[in-house]
């Protein structure tokens, strides 16, 4: 990559060196910190704020450099969490939901914008690989620009919003085809024949076909296996480390998992980073525990993002805009204009109305990360000339700064057809997009069911044993994991006097009676034993048999002591409980009392 090859040098001084990603780090959120304010106080939105932060903090600009390379390592991990923080809001159901509009949408407008774009490369003069490199940069969106704008704008759980990120997965997708044979036709392009870390350039037609076929397979054997294995495993795994109780191992598996996955799938299957996160996403989402991933995610997620702003600002050399000024605006045409209203004319012609079609073009107005690796790499190839590279820099930044505009000029526009469209014009793919807010509103609720079903078992689990009352919200979800369920028939001893502690029980129904000295206490739902022997660490004191069909939540011996040193109250509530059992049992034992309060289910609790 270009920028790679640029890396700038702020000082001779060894030590500085040492120093140098906490001081990309401090400078870009003090920077973007600093411009982001004034931005939002000038009423701009805060990532113009950004990236005029990373213009000043870039080699471009006099004065405090830092380093652009690892602002882009950083940036990635911006484009990491929040494609990951996407694929938790986001049900492979959803993906097959928008597949047929998104799937030609997306194909269809790289075609398009790419023809576009070589066409203005014809007119500058450059080879055909040079235009074919700038057309497939122009055609795709930035990842980060449209989920911020989807966010900022509240769209993202709509359909506009759903179509729109199926759209920019299958780009995804395209740019990693277009990555892997870039350099395979790079000789056949007009590249240099020979270039270094590209061993596959000017290869035969075997191999390039071979190059296809197995970069095709790499991508299909990564999703299969995101789709089958990945909902097994990961979900499981996160439920294991939420029974923990660690609220700092549960951020770390998150993370884990998200970088994890988005890293080893970028170097096992060859797919971008944002994929594998993207999918990491979609994979946990099926997990109960989707939400408080998200939550636990979202701060590095906008810090990071923020970064990826910065390093974008910071590879912008801003003479361009006066050196070729008509060039800059013909690209930025392309990019926004002609980008726009290609999806606009894709989304019409597939059969869906105009605000969604308005909506997509307003998404993918704007070019970003995708880009500047493809620019970079055609720039490597000897494909694309260097100024190229500056257009195609200068074009995103300023379709990223403009890129609010045109979400206005969309919303005017939809107004406008609202307004004065004819009804034909009006009627025009309500039915398709009827059916697929159907779709996608059924998966909706789908989701919420499960959520309003764990909701429910959660709130008559605390009905039923009032004692668990004092156990906080956010640990409750925990409850769930812990509790196993076990079930008894009448006449199966469940604790046998004498026997090793396995573990604690509530009774969820049915009844149980204890055999104690002085005659037999029977326990109802929402009472619990088994508390005793675990609480002084010898064996059970009596037999406990069930007298009906019991259902009941088991909280295992390891689980117990952990559950009960993090919930001290209701480990004294527990404890009181088995000392005034104790106490009767004793009392019994010596002949003191004979007849047990019958009401003890109720008192156990
Ligand atoms: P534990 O000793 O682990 O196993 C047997 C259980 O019976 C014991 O814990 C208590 O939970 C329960 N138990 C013992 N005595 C009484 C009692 N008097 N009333 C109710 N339950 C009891």
């Amino acid at each position: 990559m270009r920028h790679g090859l640029r890396r700038i040098e702020t000082n001779g001084s060894e030590r500085l060196h040492d120093t140098q990603l906490i001081a990309t780090i401090a400078v870009g959120f003090v920077l973007a910190f600093v411009f982001g304010y004034l931005a939002s106080r000038l009423k701009l939105p805060p990532l113009v704020g950004y990236l005029v932060a990373g213009i000043f903090a870039g080699p471009f600009t006099p004065g405090l450099q830092a380093d652009v390379q690892l602002a882009g390592q950083l940036a990635e991990i911006g484009v990491i969490l929040l494609m990951f923080g996407v694929g938790l809001h986001f049900s492979i159901q959803d993906l097959m939901a928008v597949r047929c509009v998104a799937i030609p949408g997306a194909i269809g407008q790289i075609l398009l914008a790419t023809l576009l774009g070589m066409g203005l490369a014809h007119l500058f003069g450059w080879s055909l690989g040079g235009g074919i490199v700038f057309g497939l940069s122009l055609s795709v969106a930035s990842t980060v620009v449209l989920l911020k704008a989807l966010e900022e704008s509240n769209l993202l759980d709509t359909p506009k919003g759903r179509v729109a990120v199926g759209w920019l997965i299958v780009e995804d997708l395209a740019m990693v085809l277009a990555l892997v044979l870039l350099p395979a036709f790079s000789g056949l392009l007009g590249g240099a024949e020979e270039v270094a870390g590209h061993a596959a350039a000017g290869a035969s037609e075997a191999s390039l076909v071979w190059t296809l076929a197995v970069t095709l397979g790499k991508v299909a054997a990564f999703v299969a296996l995101a789709i089958l294995i990945g909902p097994r495993v990961v979900p499981w795994l996160l439920a294991e480390v939420a029974r923990t109780g660690s609220r700092e191992l549960f951020t770390l598996s998150v993370l884990a998992i998200a970088l994890g996955i988005a890293f080893g799938s970028a170097k096992v299957f060859g797919v971008s980073f944002a994929l594998g996160a993207f999918f990491a996403g979609v994979v946990l989402s099926e997990s109960h525990f989707s939400h408080r991933a998200a939550r636990d995610s979202l701060p590095l997620q906008d810090a990071f993002s923020v970064l990826f702003f910065v390093s974008v600002g910071m590879l912008f050399d801003p003479t361009i805009i006066l050196r070729q000024p008509l060039e800059v605006l013909a690209t930025l045409a392309i990019v926004m204009l002609g980008k726009g209203v290609i999806a606009l004319g894709i989304v019409l012609v597939l059969g869906y109305p105009v605000g969604l079609g308005l909506g997509v073009a307003a998404s993918l107005a704007q070019i970003g990360e995708f880009s500047f690796i493809l620019a970079g790499l055609g720039l490597s190839l000897g494909l694309l000339p260097d100024e190229g590279h500056d257009l195609i820099l200068a074009a995103a930044i300023l379709s990223i700064t403009l890129n609010p505009l045109a979400f206005q000029a969309a919303n005017a526009l939809r107004t406008l057809v609202r307004e004065k469209g004819s009804p034909r014009l009006l009627a025009h793919g309500q039915a398709g997009f009827a059916a697929l807010d159907a779709e996608l509103a059924a998966n909706r609720r789908r989701n919420e069911e499960k959520g309003a079903a764990r909701a429910l078992e959660l709130k008559s689990l605390l009905d039923t044993f009032p004692v668990l009352a004092p156990v906080g919200e956010d640990e409750q979800e925990e409850l769930l994991l812990l509790f196993q369920p076990r079930r008894a028939t009448p006449g199966t001893r469940v604790i046998r006097r004498g026997d090793r502690a396995d573990g604690m029980y509530f009774i969820a129904a049915g009844r149980v009676e204890v055999e104690v000295p002085g005659g037999n206490v029977d326990l109802s739902a929402g009472a619990f034993f088994g508390e005793m022997a675990l609480l002084t660490g010898s064996r059970r004191t009596a037999d406990v048999t069930a007298t009906d069909y019991c259902e009941f939540l088991m909280l295992e011996r390891r689980d117990f002591s952990l559950f009960m040193s993090r919930h001290p109250q209701v480990r004294a509530a527990v404890k009181a409980m088995a000392a005034e059992r104790l106490e009767r049992n004793r009392r019994s034992a010596e002949g003191g009392e004979t007849e047990l309060d019958p009401a003890e289910a109720s008192a156990a609790t």
